[in-house]
């Protein structure tokens, strides 16, 4: 079923609220295990990670096959414009964070593994993990550092227009994004 103004597919509604749920908890582990220096989670993180990245990749080729979802009712055209951009980094972010992430363990000379499933083995000289690309993980750290601020901006004013549609303008937006019928 295609995103209409009445009902939003269950793959819209579905990718929505499991990758939301993934963001946030990934940015609260993220920051939680750099200020603890909690080593023994950055595994848990990263395959957390890369376990919703392949999510994010579908609703990313979903939004560009499909576009947008069609406002529920008229509104200001400055609130069209501040959402569509908000949506625009939200998507934009949702991509980047893993990406970046990524990279900044493969820079490291980390690999990448997935719930003990090598998918790029350690870069090991003598048995020592040895960084592999200093550049690409200081510039991947640097992005994956400077999305917290961008996303949480977005996420806050996300959640407010959501808020504002529902109760001050007592229209259908959140009602649809929960999977509730139009009434
Ligand atoms: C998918 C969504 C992800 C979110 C929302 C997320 C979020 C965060 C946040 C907020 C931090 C703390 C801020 C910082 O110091 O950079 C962090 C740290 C970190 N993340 Fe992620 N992350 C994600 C995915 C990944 C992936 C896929 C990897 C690697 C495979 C990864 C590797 C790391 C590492 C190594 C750190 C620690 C950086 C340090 O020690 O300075 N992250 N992440
Ligand atoms: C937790 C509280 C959240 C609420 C209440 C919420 C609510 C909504 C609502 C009502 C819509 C539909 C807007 C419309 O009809 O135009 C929507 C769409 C969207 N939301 Fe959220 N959202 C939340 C969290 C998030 C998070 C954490 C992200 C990403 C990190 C996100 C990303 C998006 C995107 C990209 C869309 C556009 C439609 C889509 O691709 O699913 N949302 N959200």
């Amino acid at each position: 079923m295609k995103d209409t103004r009445e009902r939003l597919s269950h793959i819209t509604l579905s990718l929505h609220w499991l990758i939301a749920f993934f963001i946030l908890g990934l940015m609260s582990l993220g920051v939680y295990m750099t200020e603890t220096s909690s080593y023994d989670l950055y595994p848990t993180h990263k395959s957390l990670g890369i376990f919703i990245f392949f999510f994010i990749v579908i609703r990313a080729l979903w939004r560009w096959k499909n576009g947008w979802p069609q406002p529920v009712a008229q509104h200001k055209s400055w609130e069209e414009a501040l959402a569509k951009l908000v949506h625009w980094v939200l998507i934009l972010g949702t991509l980047a964070f893993p990406i970046s992430g990524m990279l900044l363990s493969i820079g490291g000379g980390h690999g990448l593994q997935l719930f003990g499933l090598d998918l790029m083995s350690a870069n090991l000289v003598d048995g020592q993990r040895q960084t592999l690309n200093p550049d690409l993980a200081s510039i991947a750290g640097e992005v994956h550092e400077s999305l917290l601020p961008i996303m949480l901006a977005a996420i806050l004013l996300h959640v407010a227009g959501a808020l504002k549609h529902h109760i001050i303008d007592k229209n259908n937006t959140l009602k649809r994004m929960l999977g509730f019928k139009n009434q």
